[in-house]
């Protein structure tokens, strides 16, 4: 009875499941998972085909895919630089002692690493060293007309911010504090190493100055010349005619060897730029760095200091100043006068040509100093007088320099004559010995 009993339960309870149960549950199969089951096994055929019978020619593929986007990557990346970015980009660091790390634009066809940044672009990029001194900014004016960027590095010893001032806002031009002493990291294409305290006054009176003179020359040389070949860049050094010494050979070729005092007041000059010669030659032969050597000879013009004890820029100052112009010595002492701009077309016709010097870059028209005190005269003031005074020690009694190297190699002459460049720089010395005044008034 009891069993009856429980299958009767038993029977209820199965009634109910039956019930409650989806009818999908209960159904033996379903089309659903039959399509399901086809396409596992057929992916599962499918890897096996690719896995096991053609592993090979599948690896093949996947490499061939892979080496394809590798290659053609780096270009795709340049593309887009290219398209998204304005003129110039920032793409390099200068990195100085002074200023730990200065950033500057380049344009973006230049941006990459070591090959040389004109390859792909005419623009140039280029380093003028004492570039805000006289000759200096003159350089700098034209090389930013032919297109170039450039970066000046001074210490403005005897520079001055205005020469380059005009510039400030031109985003092709680079000014950094630095002193040459001090090695600097910077990816260029020229060197124009034109740092040196260049003028007598600067030079010869201060002991401490002539062996810091002397340590521009050599140290500043040596580390611009290191720069030079570690980036593969083409190195100019502004020499001058100071290496012939007291010459004994007239008027002096660059085969002359010259006739230097070494222990005297000016020595400090004369034998740093021959030791800044000859580590040019050096670092050319030892480690093929592609050098440039111009033996400049006196240069007159606007922006020279206008008391640096130069005889033109001392002449020119003194007439405007209404001062006697002075004379040192009998004043037949000869000199030749080149007027700049004639020097920064010979310097750039040197760093462009092939050939490495050394080259005499000066004006071979000879003057004594008494015949330039009249063209002074002449130019700036009629009543102007003259004052002898004591000669210095180991002051040259003839410079003219032999230019023929020069026309010839580098199809280079001067053509401004003295009475057509001393008003131009007369004009500027007005001004500023006018404003100097002024700012004396005014104090
Ligand atoms: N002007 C000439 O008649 C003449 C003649 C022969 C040679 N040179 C040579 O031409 C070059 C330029 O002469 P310049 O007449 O323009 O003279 P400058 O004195 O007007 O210019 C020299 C520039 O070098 C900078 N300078 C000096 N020491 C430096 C240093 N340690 N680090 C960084 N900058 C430094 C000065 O501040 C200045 O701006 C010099 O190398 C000079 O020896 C000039």
């Amino acid at each position: 009875m009891n069993n009856m009993k429980q299958l009767h339960k038993q029977s209820i309870a199965n009634q109910r499941r039956d019930e409650e149960t989806p009818a999908s549950e209960t159904l033996p199969y379903s089309p659903k998972s039959l399509k399901h089951t086809s396409s596992s096994r057929y992916l599962s055929r499918s890897m096996n085909y690719i896995l096991k019978e053609q592993r090979l020619l599948f690896i093949l593929i996947g490499m061939l895919i892979g080496s394809t986007f590798v290659i053609f990557k780096p270009s795709i990346s340049t593309i887009s630089i290219a398209e998204n970015s304005s003129d110039h980009d920032i793409t390099s660091i200068a990195i100085s002692n002074r200023e730990s790390i200065t950033h500057f634009p380049r344009p973006v066809n230049q941006a990459v690493g070591r090959i040389p940044v004109s390859i792909g672009g005419k623009r140039r990029r280029v380093v003028v060293t004492g570039g805000s001194g006289f000759v200096g900014s003159h350089l700098v004016d034209k090389l930013i007309a032919r297109g170039d960027d450039v970066i000046v590095i001074d210490n403005f010893f005897t520079g001055r911010k205005e020469n380059v001032m005009h510039h400030f806002s031109n985003p092709r031009f680079e000014l950094i504090r630095h002193d040459v002493v001090e090695p600097i990291l910077l990816e260029v294409d020229q060197i124009y190493h034109l740092a040196c305290p260049a003028s007598p006054v600067h030079y010869k009176y201060n002991p401490f100055r002539n062996y810091w003179d002397y340590k521009t020359n050599v140290m500043g040389t040596l580390n611009m010349l290191g720069l030079a070949k570690r980036i593969g860049a083409r190195f100019l050094l502004t020499s001058t005619s100071e290496v012939y010494g007291d010459p004994l050979e007239h008027p002096q070729k660059e085969t002359y060897w010259g006739h230097v005092n070494p222990i005297g007041v000016r020595s400090c000059y004369d034998e740093g730029k021959r030791t800044a010669e000859t580590l040019t030659m050096d670092y050319h032969r030892g480690d093929d760095v592609e050098v440039r050597i111009a033996r400049i000879f006196n240069t007159y013009g606007p922006r020279m200091c206008l008391d640096d004890g130069r005889v033109v820029s001392n002449f020119v100052s003194q007439a405007i100043r209404k001062q006697p112009m002075t004379v040192y010595g009998d004043g037949k002492q000869t000199r030749s006068f080149q007027y700049v701009s004639d020097l920064v077309d010979g310097l750039m016709a040197l760093m462009e040509g092939e050939h490495i010097g050394p080259f005499n870059l000066g004006n071979p028209g000879e003057f004594t100093m008494l015949e330039l005190a009249q063209v002074v005269k002449e130019t700036v003031d009629p009543s102007a007088t003259i004052e002898f005074r004591e000669n210095t020690a180991d002051d040259p009694q003839k410079r003219k320099p032999d230019i023929s190297k020069a026309k010839n190699m580098l199809n280079w002459e001067p053509k401004i004559t003295l009475r057509e460049g001393l008003p131009l720089m007369a004009a500027d010395f007005r001004n500023r010995i006018l404003n100097e005044d002024e700012g004396k008034v005014g104090k």
